[in-house]
């Protein structure tokens, strides 16, 4: 595995290895293999789970942190993300995470980059959220053991979203019998033969065992004439009666957050205990993102 840019770019054998190395940090493995390599954390879009476990997961990795401010970079005097990165590697960066709403431009920059620092995507547009997918993968395996053949429903703004995509671009490696829905103007205009598609909430989640919620990304929609929140909160929001009139007894409930409290979730099912698991994904970034580091890192040398 040479960067991280999407999950239809790594193999299967790549994410079992995270997703061990991952489990041995959450039980305690210390050594690392990639002290004192510096990561640059690029965001140029709002972030508080993806940047703050990156920043952690490399903290304690024993790596140098730089929280690259974009806003106060040479990007605003004219400077392109390629020159930039190139000179962040001269100065003695290994990596770069980017998080950007421009979907694909980190495989852009990639391609015009002349020296091997390494790429993480953070989230681009409405293209990939790799590292996402993986936590997410971690804490259903951490819950059920396997997801072969299990259901897992993702329930939103799929139209929107990379996490839909990774997460089914993953989950697909792995067996599951995958669902997702939204009403029609949320739905993906790309169909895939092995998913099923859904408009009723009801029908997609009778029996699940995985139920994904995402946010309603109002930032990305067109303003005019987009139906308002109350529409989609009557038909689409997951609360506690749904999930125990329709979903399996042990559904776990998960959402890569932030979360729209009362629009796609409710807030009493966010603060009980099914909801806790969306807490526990968060905490699991640290350390699949820990993971990610290491690998990608290890034994890479400085410019020079
Ligand atoms: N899930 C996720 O990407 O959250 P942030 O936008 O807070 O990083």
């Amino acid at each position: 595995m040479e960067h991280l840019i999407d999950i239809a770019s790594i193999s299967k054998e790549d994410i079992v290895n995270i997703i061990n190395l991952a489990k041995q940090f959450k039980t305690g493995k210390k050594n690392s293999d990639v002290e004192t390599k510096t990561l640059a954390l690029m965001f140029y879009e709002n972030s508080t789970r993806t940047r703050c476990s990156f920043e952690i997961a490399g903290q304690k990795l024993g790596m140098n942190i730089i929280n690259f401010d974009a806003n106060h970079s040479s990007l605003l005097k004219g400077e392109s993300l390629k020159d930039t990165i190139e000179n962040l590697y001269f100065l003695g960066v290994n990596a770069v995470v980017i998080r950007h709403s421009y979907s694909g431009i980190i495989n852009n920059v990639m391609r015009l980059v002349k020296y091997p620092i390494k790429f993480i995507n953070g989230g681009d547009g409405t293209h990939a959220h790799p590292s996402q997918a993986l936590l997410d993968y971690y804490t259903m395996l951490e819950k059920i053991g396997t997801i072969d053949n299990k259901k897992v429903v993702i329930v939103g703004d799929v139209a929107h979203s990379r996490v839909a995509k990774s997460n089914i671009s993953l989950l697909s490696k792995f067996g599951a019998d995958i669902h997702v829905c939204a009403p029609t103007y949320l739905q993906f205009t790309h169909y895939n033969d092995q998913i099923s598609y859904h408009n009723d909430v009801k029908e997609a989640i009778d029996g699940a065992n995985v139920v994904m919620v995402l946010r309603v990304q109002n930032e990305r929609h067109e303003k005019e004439g987009y139906p308002d929140s109350s529409e989609y909160k009557r038909l689409y929001e997951i609360d506690t009666d749904l999930l125990k009139k329709y979903a399996a007894n042990d559904v776990i409930l998960m959402h890569p957050g932030p979360a729209n409290r009362n629009i796609e979730v409710s807030s009493e099912l966010l603060d009980n205990t099914v909801g806790k698991t969306i807490l526990e994904q968060a905490q699991n970034g640290v350390f699949v993102r820990m993971a990610i580091l290491n690998t990608l890192l290890k034994g890479v040398n400085n410019a020079s």
